[in-house]
């Protein structure tokens, strides 16, 4: 067999899955999210669309200059205030490139953009050389090519290779084709746009039709040497290709495909979980590689196979996707050395005061719960202190409830660092908890959504709350984690106004 052919994995999760509605980051979480996918050994990471806001600009900026690895780009449209900002938020950092879309179909050309076909390449022709003017990485997509007419996309890739683009995307922007449709287009494009062979030919697939993996990977058997996938296929609508999808479909089938990409797929697992604590959105349990089912047999006749033979039912391991079996259960008589240590394994270095936060709060839930899993200790560290660290902190909250009693919370807290309590009624605990909460702390904000997810199985799980919240033009998300759902949705709750209130200081710092 000949040497596997290298595939370049274009990673955006940060613009087009973060643009899917109940998706959105702020700037910490893209960097925490930007920063795991360094270490997942993505090529590129597509970190936002500069143009569109000072605080997509700034995100941008800063994940551009703290990567040493990855390539990090930009998305523009072929306006040239498009690029000039993404060139003035990337410039100086060590590796990044632009990449620059304008529609190519007769529908979007005509009902969207209100262009003639000349002008569209024109416009592209013109960006690609004003991109190159600042960057010798340069992507240039065709939006909706998949219904676009292949003379005019041939047309269209020639001129703008020959201006200067390094890399071709030739996006299923709708999710309308098929794996056979789109490899004969991509196989199409290869042949007839001179010099193809000398650059990076990408594709990129919504999954409107379920088919965006099927279809990333007949694009890359044609020849395409990068693919663009989102972390949980996340993304527009049914979202984008999945990355850990593809990823494991190229290494499990490796002799079948003869491709290979540069991820360590053992860090897929904690990628995924990362993304669903910052966003609160989970994977369905069936999900493909990382659903909590993914590697479950259920069946007893599949259960008796396994323990036979992995393999009968197995056809990858769960440890090569990250997910670690067999491990030591950690309980109350674990110390802080053993708890270090699974930190550890499961990617997270952390030191010093917040692994003595950390610890503190395992302590409590061993206490309360007779096994602590590798999920409540994510938890337990994504939470970032929810309600211990910022303006308000959080120091005790409890409600009376039940069938024959209004709901009533009582809280006490520190805002500033002034201690108040007091106590309100509400429509259940936690809208009690809620309206107790924003009385002392004066808040006018309004809770756009409220999630709550059992971190593991049984009556014990440790629930995980993410609540968002907005003020004005002002949004904030904060998550919290307890045994308690009311004390998690407490935690949750103060954790997203102590960051709204930091971004509310920014802002008037500025
Ligand atoms: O789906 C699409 O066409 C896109 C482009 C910006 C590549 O997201
Ligand atoms: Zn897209």
């Amino acid at each position: 067999m000949s040497k596997a052919r290298r595939i370049q994995i274009f990673d955006t999760t940060l613009r087009d899955g973060e643009q899917a509605p109940g998706f959105t980051m702020n700037a910490e979480e893209k960097m925490q999210m930007a920063q795991q996918l360094a270490r997942l050994g993505v090529d590129t990471i597509e970190a936002g669309f500069a143009a569109a806001s000072p605080g997509d600009f700034d995100s941008v900026r800063e994940i551009g200059h703290a990567m040493n690895g990855p390539m990090i780009t930009s998305l523009c449209r072929t306006h040239f205030e498009d690029i000039d900002a993404s060139a003035e938020a990337l410039k100086g950092s060590p590796n990044w490139g632009i990449h620059i879309v304008i529609a190519s179909s007769p529908l979007h050309m005509k009902h969207k953009l209100m262009m003639e076909p000349d002008a569209v390449l024109e416009s592209s022709v013109r960006a690609v050389e004003r991109a190159r003017g600042y960057c010798g990485q340069v992507e240039f997509s065709a939006e909706d090519a998949t219904r676009s007419e292949p003379e005019f996309l041939v047309k269209l890739f020639t001129e703008t290779v020959k201006a200067g683009a390094t890399v071709i995307n030739i996006p299923d922007t709708v999710g309308y084709t098929t794996p056979t449709e789109y490899y004969e287009l991509i196989d199409r494009i290869m042949n007839d746009v001179p010099g193809a062979d000398q650059i990076t030919v990408s594709v990129h697939c919504h999954n409107d039709l379920g088919m965006a993996v099927a279809n990333s990977l007949a694009a890359l058997r044609a020849g395409a040497s990068q693919v663009e996938c989102t972390i949980n296929g996340i993304g527009e609508r049914a979202g984008n290709a999945s990355l850990e999808e593809i990823v494991m479909a190229l290494k499990t089938r490796s002799k079948l495909f003869n491709l290979e990409t540069g991820v360590q797929t053992e860090h897929l697992y904690q990628t995924s979980r990362l993304l669903t604590q910052i966003t609160g959105m989970s994977v369905q349990s069936n999900k493909a590689i990382v659903g909590a089912n993914a590697f479950a047999h259920e069946a007893g006749i599949h259960q008796d196979g396994v323990l036979k033979n992995p393999l009968t039912y197995e056809i990858m391991t769960p440890e090569s996707v990250g997910i670690k079996s067999n491990k030591m259960v950690l309980g109350k008589h674990s110390g802080r050395h053993a708890l270090a240590d699974r930190l550890r394994e499961l990617g997270y270095e952390v030191g010093g005061t917040e692994l003595n936060r950390i610890f503190k709060e395992f302590k409590r839930l061993a206490d309360l719960k007779k096994t602590v899993y590798d999920e409540d200790i994510e938890a337990l560290v994504s939470q970032e202190s929810a309600g211990q660290e910022g303006r308000y902190v959080l120091r005790s909250v409890n409600v009376s409830s039940g069938t024959h009693s209004t709901p009533t919370a009582t809280v006490e807290m520190e805002v500033d660092g002034e201690i108040k309590r007091k106590a309100c009624f509400g429509d259940g605990p936690v809208d009690a908890a809620m309206i107790t909460i924003k009385e002392i702390t004066g808040s006018r904000c309004s809770l756009t959504q409220y999630m709550v997810n059992a971190i593991t199985g049984g009556t014990d799980a440790l629930g995980e709350v993410t609540v968002s919240i907005e003020d004005g033009d002002k949004t904030a998300t904060g998550r919290g984690a307890d045994l308690d759902i009311v004390v998690a949705s407490a935690k949750a709750f103060v954790s997203a106004l102590n960051r709204l209130a930091l971004r509310k200081a920014r802002i008037q710092s500025l």
